[in-house]
């Protein structure tokens, strides 16, 4: 099967996909830590929902994808006083579950719903998009790296011609020559994924919290290996063999791609900024505070915004639909 198949079971399959169980992302005992674990996180989303929501003039949809356990969308919500609706769209069935026990309404895809209004907002969840893996040979030819069992009955690996040509056409869209055994993963999911945001946005926002690079950084000599890596107990691993639902299997998310596929489904872009410098600018300073815990929450503004920690490994990523000004965040609100 493509790696991209592999990846899809091994995250989402019914019984055994690693986020099907619902991982305990963000506690000692998870798989790894996400930006949702602190408050001032939530509260720096709640201001780019509620300028947003200015910015289009009365009630909105706002749509969190892959809420994963819930606590990111509890926090937002606790700090949005705009009119709204708050909705969840995870793929996991038992996220849907703990999502729902903070009060959360959740939904397995985004199907069943109308165009209105609405804010999309999606922490690292791009990046759990799965990845086709192909591989650079002699002349310029490229070939797929495809998921195979051995005779002693373990998962490896197996190149062959590649599964649709969509991925050569990827490759010579974004100028990239990968040399011999220059290994990159390619996501053609990002289409279906927006097509389907951008059909039920109107008017609005899609903002994307994630790690990735434009295409010429991702696929260059210095990513010769690729970026795809697991994540399992805490600790960052590099065998997509290992513990196979046990562990997260990411890759580095190609914005090139996502900016690519959303101008040609007619979304606007709305611009980009680090994580940093977004939170920052939409007055991420304020949930400090003068109360007695201002230390800790000075502590994780300064976690989620300085460049030698998160500030820079998330981008932002924002869209729009035509018509509408840019993105919250972009310049300071004061
Ligand atoms: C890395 S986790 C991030 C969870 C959460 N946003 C956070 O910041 O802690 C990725 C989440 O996206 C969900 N997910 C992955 N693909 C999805 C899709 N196509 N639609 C909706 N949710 C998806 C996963 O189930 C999981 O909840």
């Amino acid at each position: 099967m493509t790696f991209r198949d592999f990846m899809s079971l091994a995250l989402f399959h019914e019984i055994h996909g690693f986020y099907t169980q619902a991982p305990s992302i963000g506690s000692s005992d998870g798989p790894f830590d996400t930006s949702a674990k602190f408050t001032a996180f939530g509260f720096g989303v709640a201001q780019a929902i509620t300028q947003a929501s200015k910015i289009m003039g009365g009630s909105v949809r706002v749509i969190e994808l892959g809420g994963g356990t819930g606590q990111l969308g509890a926090c937002i919500r606790s700090f949005l006083t705009i009119p709204h609706d708050y909705l969840v769209c995870e793929t996991s069935p038992g996220f849907r579950q703990k999502q729902e026990k903070k009060g959360l309404t959740s939904v397995e895809t985004l199907k069943g719903l109308d165009p209105t209004p609405t804010i999309v907002f999606g922490n690292e969840v791009l990046d759990a998009l799965p990845v086709h893996r192909v591989m650079g040979l002699a002349n310029e030819e490229v070939c797929e790296l495809f998921v195979d069992v051995d005779e002693a009955g373990e998962f490896c690996e197996q190149t062959g011609d590649v599964s649709t040509p969509a991925l050569l056409q990827r490759l010579t869209d974004e100028h990239i020559h990968l040399g011999r055994g220059h290994v990159a993963e390619l996501c053609l999911d990002i289409q279906p994924f927006l097509q389907e945001l951008k059909r039920v946005v109107n008017p609005g926002y899609i903002i994307f919290v994630d790690y990735g690079d434009k295409a010429s950084n991702i696929y260059s000599y210095h990513h010769r290996n690729g970026t795809l890596r697991s994540y399992y107990q805490q600790q960052q691993i590099h065998d997509p063999f290992f513990a196979v639902g046990q562990q997260d299997l990411t890759a580095d998310v190609d914005f090139t791609a996502v900016m690519s596929e959303a101008n040609t489904l007619g979304l606007a872009f709305a611009g980009s900024t680090s994580q940093g410098t977004w939170l920052m600018n939409l007055g991420i300073q304020d949930y400090i505070g003068t109360g007695k815990d201002f230390l800790s929450r000075q502590q994780e503004v300064d976690v989620l915004t300085k460049p030698a920690s998160l500030g820079s490994t998330f981008d932002v990523l924002m869209f729009k639909t035509p018509g509408l000004p840019d993105g919250p965040g972009l310049h300071p609100v004061r």
